[in-house]
């Protein structure tokens, strides 16, 4: 493994939706395939990285020699997970579409059907790469950012406001971009304001394409 461009690294990948319970058999969920923070993490792992990979609820599965794989359900195991490692973590990347808002209250039993509507309240869940953001110290930190409106402008704000060295935009502007698919079309933006848009690509490739941008920046 001598001369990998990762080796001695600890890298952590969030990847996958969260399920926030509503009682003991439903939930709040999204659609998220985790195929992109999985492809990640095996591009890190064959780079020579030791990866943490926290994964929400995912068909997925991955076996490799450097991949740890934890399986969490919710925003808050999945913070949990990420603040377990990340004192000794060198570049953290939140792939994971976790839910913003959870049930404010989670029923012991299953609920009943009664007649009329039902309202739930909802409370934000907590923002992982937030919380990673104030908390670092060396590490280099992406986030994705998925926009439909002025893109590059609220990509940048979130860069900003999360203190992120790096953000993956996204568009679904972009045939073919995006959730559950098989292909993505990303932007990578760093603190610096450099932009650089790819083309459409598999999502290995696209994985490629990010660890490229990343490993120069944390060897310059
Ligand atoms: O603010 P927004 O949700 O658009 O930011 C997206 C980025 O933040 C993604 O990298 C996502 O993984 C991360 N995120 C998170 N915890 C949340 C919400 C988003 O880590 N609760």
């Amino acid at each position: 493994k001598q001369g990998l461009p990762l080796q001695n690294k600890n890298v952590l990948i969030t990847a996958g939706p969260t399920q926030e319970a509503i009682d003991p058999v439903r939930f709040l969920g999204n659609r998220s395939s985790g195929t992109m923070g999985f492809e990640l993490a095996k591009r890190a792992a064959n780079l020579g990285a030791k990866v943490f990979l926290i994964a929400g609820p995912t068909n997925l599965d991955i076996v490799h020699e450097n991949i740890q794989l934890e399986r969490v359900t919710s925003a808050q195991e999945m913070y949990d997970a990420c603040h377990k490692y990340f004192d000794q973590i060198d570049v953290a990347i939140a792939a994971a579409a976790v839910a913003d808002y959870r049930p404010k209250h989670v029923a012991k039993e299953k609920m009943k059907k009664k007649a009329g509507d039902l309202t739930l309240e909802l409370e934000r869940s907590p923002d992982i790469l937030l919380s990673l953001g104030k908390r670092k110290q060396n590490q280099f930190l992406v986030g994705f950012a998925l926009e439909t409106e002025n893109e590059l402008e609220n990509a940048k704000g979130k860069l900003e406001r999360k203190h992120l060295d790096a953000i993956v935009l996204n568009s679904l502007k972009d045939d073919g971009a995006g959730f559950g698919g098989a292909t993505n079309k990303i932007t990578f933006i760093d603190k610096n304001s450099q932009i650089k848009t790819f083309a459409l690509k598999t999502k290995p490739e696209v994985a490629s394409d990010i660890w490229e941008e990343i490993i120069t920046r944390i060897h310059a």
